[in-house]
Formats: structure tokens, C-alpha cells, sequence
């Protein structure tokens, strides 16, 4: 095969039938299992005003590598990005609609980050989410964890730990920031380049560097849960009994850090061991209670969380779960006549509510019937120059042993549906 002039951007896939059909559903788990928990979809522009993201954090690898940033053609130009996550769009939409609270929205879609590729990695994914806005009570918190929890659980997701930790609020802040930063000098000799810059800027951020030679380092520096206030402690604690109580099976991980710099307070990643370590996250989030704020609305707590669907996928073939819907055709037409009965035959079981498709081009049987085969089809109905003297029409099951039996063409949809009893 020659090759194209063009292929997908580095980065980016072209997601096919019938791979597209089982995101779809899984999308559909999600939502549903929101919409019963009282969370709305929020659809949210693809791009936003840079400043917005920003706010992610002007030390995060997020802001300073990996924005898909432009200029409109305006006068003057507006600085635009494309969205890299979805949080800080929906409190600049609650900043800018001032929503009743709280707020419990969802979403999904695509986000877009300039990394570098590799297998679960990836430069546009995909997100589903969710974020309660105007909410301090930890019972959201637990709410929010135990929903990420069950929806893995629902795919059929069996290694999939919940990994828990809180970076404080704002009163326990300074002093662990001191102290992390008095150790970090003192070790900065044993650290990469990278991090003795990133040390500079925000020495939280060297937590989270993934470079073998700053994780000795990293093992022996102080600990946030350390230096929580009574609030910040407190408000853990009753988090953590809160899934306790669910039988909600967490790690404790005090050297978690998120690679977002807006987090407060309780946060968490889900990792799925069915992947290699350097893609296993297949969602995080936590609490952000300065973020709506930051972007000019009122002081609101919030929290949330996004779960990649890219990898949760990878992590479901990796389990062998969730395979995705079967075929949506339940039958395919046969048609050796020529093909106007197929047209008239798809037409009354599409109207019916049965899947139904047909080949195009005047085909052999033979043909035909490797076409219906390849469909995935539960039953071919076919119509030949007997059928259509005796007004009749052959339904054979292609996947059971039912066999075959020719039926009144106008019993047909009555017939299907009795041959097949419930869908596919
Ligand atoms: P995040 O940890 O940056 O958090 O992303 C959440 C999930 O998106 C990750 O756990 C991963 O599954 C997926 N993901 C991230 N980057 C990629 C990529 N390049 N390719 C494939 N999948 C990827 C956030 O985005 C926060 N907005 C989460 C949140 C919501 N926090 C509070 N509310």
C-alpha cells in the first residue's frame, strides 16, 4: 500500500469502529452513575483564554511545556490555549454564571497536552470528570471518592488502587514549606539539574519529579501530613473514616503530590496494576478550595476529579473487562434480487427499532453472505427470486444453532424478533 500524505498528528489517534462504540458506553457508565449521584453535564469550550490555565500553576510541566497555546486573529490578538484539563474552565465558568452551590457538575471530552507520546500517553486524551464547587463538608469528599471507586468497579476493574493523601490548607502550609525547603537545600547536591531549578521556583515540585536519581531524596523529605493544622487534620480524618465506613480499601501515600499546583487538602490518584508504572494512573483529583477565587469569583471551596479514559481502557483489555458493546445490527440483509427489497426490508426494521444493514453493489450470495458475517450480525435475512415469488424471506441464525426458517416477508420483524428473543 502506497504510503498517505498525511497521518494523525503525533500524538493523536483516529479512534475506530468498534473501539469508538466501547468508549462511547463507557462514557455512558460514567454519566449515568453521575446523573444518579445529582451531578449535571457541563459542556465547556475546547479552549480558553491562557490566563485561565495559568492558574494550573506557572512552575507545572503543564503551563511551561506542554500548553498547545495560539493567537486569534483579533485586534489586538487574543493568547488562547487549548484546554490541557477541564477544572479550571468550570470555575471560570462558576465565576462567570455564579451557579447556585454547590455545584456538582460533570463532563468529558478531549483534553490536549504537548508531551511526549507513549503508549497511554498521549497528546490529545480523553477525560471524564467530576466537580463540586461551594462545598467544604469532607462528606463531599468521601461522595466524590466513592463515586470514582464504584464507577471502576462497574467496568469490571479489579486492580485498581486508591492512593490518598493531604497536602494541607493554607494555615499548615508555611511551616512544611520550610521545612521541605530547608531540607531540599541541604540535599540539593544529591538532586538532578532539573529539580535544583524546579527548587528554585517551588520545592513542592520537586515531589513530583519521576527522575531515578532525585528519588532517594525524595524518600527521606518531611512529609506534609506531618505539618497539617487541626483543620486541615481533622477534615482528613473524617474523610478517612467516611470510606472506611463504605469499605472503601484506600493506601495511605503521604509523598503523593499532583502535578497541578492548585490543590488543597485531601487528594488522590487512582492507579490501575494491570499497567506498567509509568502510565498507571488512570485518574486523580482532590480538593482546590482557592482556584474559583483566584480566577476573580468569590471565595468557593471545591474538589473533583478527572479519569483518563485512554488508559482506563488500556486497563480494561489489560484485565480482560469491559469488551464494549456488541454490534448494534442485529440483522443483516441478504438481498440477491437486486437490492430493492433490502432497501424496503432495512427501512420497516429500522423504523421498528431493529438494527439492520445490507450490502451495496449487487453481490453474489457468497459475497454477501461474508459481508454479513464480517458485520457482526446475529441473523441474515435473505431474499432470492423463491423468496420473492412465494412473498417470503429466509432468516438464518450466523452466530447460534437456531439453523434457518422462511417466514411471511411481511411476518418479518414479528419473526426477528421471536427468532432472537431480547437484543443480540
Ligand atoms: P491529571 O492527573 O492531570 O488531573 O489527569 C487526570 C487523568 O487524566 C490522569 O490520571 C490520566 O489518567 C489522564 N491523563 C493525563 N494526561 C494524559 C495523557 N497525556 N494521555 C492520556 N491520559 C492522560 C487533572 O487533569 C485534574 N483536572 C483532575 C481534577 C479534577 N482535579 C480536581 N478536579
Amino acid at each position: 500500500m502506497a504510503e498517505p500524505d498525511f497521518r494523525a498528528p503525533k500524538g493523536t489517534r483516529d479512534i475506530l469502529p468498534a473501539e469508538s462504540g466501547r468508549r462511547r458506553a463507557l462514557v455512558d457508565v460514567f454519566a449515568r452513575r453521575a446523573e444518579l449521584a445529582g451531578f449535571g453535564e457541563v459542556v465547556s469550550p475546547m479552549f480558553e483564554d491562557l490566563g485561565v490555565f495559568k492558574r494550573l500553576g506557572e512552575d507545572t510541566d503543564v503551563v511551561t511545556k506542554e500548553m498547545f497555546d495560539f493567537f486569534d486573529k483579533g485586534d489586538p490578538p487574543q493568547h488562547l490555549a487549548l484546554r490541557p484539563e477541564l477544572t479550571a474552565g468550570i470555575c471560570r465558568a462558576y465565576a462567570e454564571h455564579r451557579p447556585v452551590p454547590p455545584w456538582k457538575i460533570w463532563y468529558e471530552g478531549p483534553q490536549f497536552r504537548y508531551e511526549q507520546p507513549q503508549a497511554g500517553r498521549y497528546r490529545q486524551f480523553t477525560q471524564v470528570g467530576v466537580e463540586v464547587l461551594g462545598a467544604d463538608d469532607p462528606q463531599a469528599d468521601i461522595d466524590v471518592l466513592a463515586l470514582g471507586w464504584s464507577f471502576y468497579e462497574s467496568l469490571g476493574l479489579g486492580q485498581v488502587r486508591l492512593l490518598l493523601n493531604s497536602l494541607g490548607d493554607p494555615g499548615s502550609r508555611p511551616a512544611y514549606m520550610e521545612a521541605l525547603g530547608a531540607y531540599l537545600e541541604a540535599r540539593s547536591g544529591d538532586l538532578t539539574d532539573q529539580s535544583r531549578v524546579t527548587l528554585e521556583r517551588n520545592p513542592l515540585r520537586v515531589l513530583d519529579s519521576k527522575r531515578e536519581g532525585d528519588q532517594t531524596v525524595i524518600a527521606d523529605a518531611p512529609l506534609m501530613v506531618d505539618f497539617l493544622s487541626g483543620d486541615a487534620a481533622e477534615h482528613f480524618r473524617v474523610v478517612r473514616s467516611g470510606l472506611d465506613g463504605l469499605g472503601i480499601a484506600y493506601e495511605m501515600s503521604p509523598r503523593l503530590v499532583r502535578g497541578l499546583d492548585y490543590y488543597t487538602r485531601t487528594i488522590f490518584e487512582f492507579a490501575a496494576d494491570a499497567l506498567p508504572g509509568a502510565q498507571n494512573a488512570v485518574g486523580g483529583g482532590g480538593r482546590y478550595d482557592g482556584l474559583v477565587e483566584d480566577l476573580g469569583g468569590p471565595p468557593t471551596p471545591g474538589l473533583g476529579f478527572a479519569l483518563g479514559v485512554d488508559r482506563i481502557l488500556l486497563a480494561c483489555d489489560a484485565e480482560g473487562v469491559f469488551p464494549g458493546p456488541p454490534p448494534a445490527v442485529l440483522v443483516f440483509v441478504v438481498d440477491v434480487t437486486g437490492g430493492g427489497s433490502a432497501l424496503s426490508m432495512c427501512q420497516k426494521l429500522r423504523e421498528a427499532g431493529i438494527g439492520a444493514d445490507r450490502s451495496y453493489g449487487g453481490r453474489s450470495m457468497k459475497a454477501q453472505m461474508k459481508v454479513a458475517d464480517r458485520s457482526g450480525a446475529r441473523l441474515a435475512a435473505i431474499i432470492g427470486e423463491d423468496e420473492v415469488a412465494a412473498g417470503e424471506v429466509t432468516i438464518r441464525d450466523l452466530r447460534g444453532d437456531a439453523g434457518q426458517r422462511r417466514v411471511p416477508l411481511d411476518m418479518l420483524v414479528q419473526e426477528v424478533s421471536e427468532f432472537v428473543p431480547g437484543p443480540n
